[in-house]
């Protein structure tokens, strides 16, 4: 007779086994391991990866380093390491107490669990006034651990403070493999998202933003897999951090093949100083492990910002339009009603009247931080063109930066000492403009109560909210230390918009930062889209949007359709290819409607119909990336709706070249015995086939930039 079986535990959970110190956290198809040491004062990794029963974790060895004279034994192998001991990898908490020491020695209080999906490894050091606790939590539903740490000074109100220089919400330990690579992006303005994959360096690699927002030039969050793993398949480890303001990841890769990621908000040099009985909280830090492949990651993450970061993931991001590229910042009462008219004509259902709407501001020299309409382009404010709108069946939305201000304003000749600055430094203009202290109470108050009247009084829907240079000479107020600020800020500004959207709950918010520059898990706690780049070229834009759905799904990517030539690359691309890039993610319009013949405008309100048809599959469905940009003359990406009974494929050919035909597109995640009929073609294939054997690659028109859209519907 077989032995029986007992159940296995359930994924999302947390187990804890008292007499070995282990603790194991499940998700859907992965297990994290680690084994608390109270004599020793340590909590060791054991494992991360696919699942192990619980009798073995318990007897599995906790991770352990070199010991002799010249190496921490308990380097790489710790779930948090302090600085202090015979340590010397890099640490996730370092301290400066009063006394200008910062040497640490951790003891374990306590190890509890709430909720069945809530771990807390509480511990503290043996002497000094400092607590932290680890918290590690698997939200339900998905592959994806969450952590971050908080921090407790413990001495009387009389103590001195204890200055956090570094205090990570996590270090995630990676276990031993022959080769490590290393998936980031990097960029510039208008140039985001650009996917790197490279072998992963002995010693330590940073990605950081010192900027006070997340950055163009790199986005929080790695992916390492072991050198083998690919769209579909290999096992493949990734963490993103939950923040803006600055912020650090440092992969270290060790001789003896092992590799961790500390995630910290802050960059080097920033200091938080914790008073005597505060606490501070570190952004959450998520993880996900995958047998997968580079797909399988994305998923997840993808599954993750949909269940528990977005503050409305059951919506459909609506059609917009933006004013930006057709009238810039000559927008008045006229222009923008001609322009809101032409949209409603093509199924628009959001109309944003972009910069140059409010103050002085005929151009980027002055104006900003004068939010009231311009007297000469809004002579009756902006009610009657937000009534229009409405009218029109549309909502109606505004561009905003709240955080900025121009020397040429009525707000800086009212409070210069309100921008971030040094008192004997040169305050550094960058498009003409300094930047607001946003971690002051006066000044996200007053943000606020202008903030409020507008979206009151103007029936607005919709911000598109903007933050369009980097800090520069940013001083703390009042003799605090200086680089505080740039976490502070990033927080006031999220406070900020918690706050709004708990007056208004209808009222939706687009992120943005000279396009691309606030991507990250904590603007999207607060946002319902993000403004991708402005580099609105429909085929660069396919190598920007490639690498922004590595972590972040489609459904908050908003991409917009413009004219052609693009304004910015000069390049010629018909509108059908323009569409389709841009129906990839969250549809917008931004070319000069008044100015496209009545034959673009037909064919773009048939394509607007077409994505309002798949926007449910391409919004909320499973993404796969069929072909990568420039890996071929083909990129596709494949939407697939829940159940799988409807995909669309999406196909460019940025530039023909003469060769062979198209080998058939391999599709990803269908039913393999049902069968799926082209809505467009009838033709009819089983899921099998088109997964097996691939569809044949709709037909595409001859030369540069054509593209194609198949959708096809399960049959039986
Ligand atoms: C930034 C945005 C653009 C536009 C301009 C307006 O660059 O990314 O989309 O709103 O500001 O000044």
């Amino acid at each position: 007779m077989p032995a029986p079986v007992s159940a296995p535990p359930p994924p999302g959970s947390v187990e804890f086994d008292e007499p070995s110190g282990t603790v194991v956290l499940r998700t859907a198809a992965s297990c994290y391991v680690l084994r608390v040491d109270r004599a020793e004062g340590t909590v060791r990794h054991v494992h991360w990866g696919a699942p192990v029963p619980p009798a073995d974790a318990a007897a599995l060895p906790a991770w352990a380093g070199h010991d002799d004279s010249f190496e921490g034994r308990l380097d790489g192998v710790e779930e948090y390491p302090v600085e202090g001991g015979a340590r010397f990898g890099v640490p996730a908490l370092q301290v400066r107490f009063a006394d200008g020491s910062g040497s640490l020695e951790p003891r374990v209080e306590d190890v509890r669990i709430t909720d069945g999906d809530h771990l807390v490894v509480a511990l503290r050091d043996r002497y000094r006034p400092l607590a932290w606790e680890l918290h590690y939590r698997v939200p339900p539903g998905g592959d994806v651990l969450e952590r971050w740490t908080e921090f407790t000074h413990t001495a009387g109100p009389d103590a001195e403070p204890v200055h956090l220089t570094r205090c990570s919400s996590a270090h995630w330990p990676l276990p031993q493999r022959p080769g490590w690579r290393l998936s980031c992006v990097h960029g510039g303005w208008s140039a985001e998202n650009r996917l790197e994959r490279t072998a992963l360096a002995v010693g330590e690699t940073t990605l950081t933003s010192r900027r006070g927002h997340t950055g163009h030039h790199a986005g929080p969050w790695v992916v390492l897999d072991a050198g083998h793993a690919d769209e579909e398949r290999g096992e493949v480890w990734a963490t993103a951090l939950a923040a803006g303001g600055s912020w650090r990841l440092t992969v270290q890769r060790t001789a003896a093949q092992r590799a961790g990621v500390v995630a910290s908000e802050g960059h080097e040099g920033a200091e938080i100083p914790l008073a005597p009985g505060h606490r501070h909280v570190t952004p959450v830090s998520v993880a996900v492990y995958t047998p997968g492949g580079f797909g399988g990651v994305s998923r997840a993450f993808h599954g993750h910002v949909r269940r528990h970061v977005l503050p409305h993931p059951e919506e459909l991001r609506p059609v917009l339009y933006n004013s930006w590229e057709a009238t810039s910042f000559e927008v008045c009462e006229e222009n923008q009603l001609a322009l809101a008219r032409r949209a409603a004509s093509l199924g628009v259902e959001l109309f944003v009247v972009d910069d140059g709407w409010f103050g002085a501001r005929d151009d980027d020299r002055a104006g900003l931080g004068d939010w009231t309409p311009h007297r000469r382009r809004f002579p009756r404010g902006l009610r009657p063109l937000a009534d229009e709108v409405h009218r029109l069946g549309m909502s109606f939305g505004l561009w905003v930066e709240p955080e900025m201000v121009n020397a040429d304003s009525d707000l800086f000749r009212a409070h210069p000492d309100w921008v971030l600055h040094l008192p004997d430094r040169t305050a550094t203009e960058l498009r003409h403009q300094l930047v607001l202290d946003f971690s002051r109470p006066e000044v996200t108050d007053w943000a606020y109560g202008w903030l409020h009247a507008l979206v009151a009084d103007n029936g607005v829907d919709f911000l598109k909210w903007d933050f369009n240079r980097s800090f520069t000479e940013a001083g703390g107020h009042g003799g605090g230390p200086v680089r505080q600020v740039y976490i502070e800020h990033a927080r006031g500004v999220h406070r900020l918009l918690d706050r709004l959207r708990a007056a208004f709950p209808a009222l939706r918010v687009e992120a943005c930062a000279g396009g691309g520059g606030r991507t990250d898990l904590a603007v999207l706690g607060r946002t319902d889209q993000v403004w991708t780049s402005d580099n609105t070229d429909a085929v660069d834009r396919l190598g920007i949007q490639h690498g922004f759905s590595q972590v972040y799904p489609a459904g908050v990517m908003s991409a917009w359709v413009t004219d052609s030539p693009n304004p910015l690359t000069g390049r010629s691309v018909p509108l059908a290819f323009r569409f389709h890039s841009a129906m990839a993610g969250v549809l917008g319009i931004g070319g000069d409607l008044t100015r496209w013949t009545e034959a673009e405008i037909e064919e773009a309100a048939r394509l607007v119909q077409r994505y309002k048809d798949i926007r449910p599959l391409v919004q909320h469905g499973r993404q796969d990336r069929l072909l990568a940009p420039g890996e071929g003359l083909l990129t596709a990406v494949q939407y697939t709706g829940a159940g799988a009974g409807r995909t669309a494929v999406l196909v460019w050919r940025s530039s023909t070249s003469f060769g062979p035909a198209h080998p058939p597109l391999r599709l990803r995640g269908l039913d393999p015995a049902a069968r799926y009929r082209d809505e467009d073609t009838g033709a009819e294939w089983s899921g099998a086939t088109l997964m097996g054997y691939g569809l044949p690659v709709p037909a595409l028109a001859d030369g540069d930039c054509a593209s194609a859209l198949a959708v096809l519907q399960r049959t039986a």
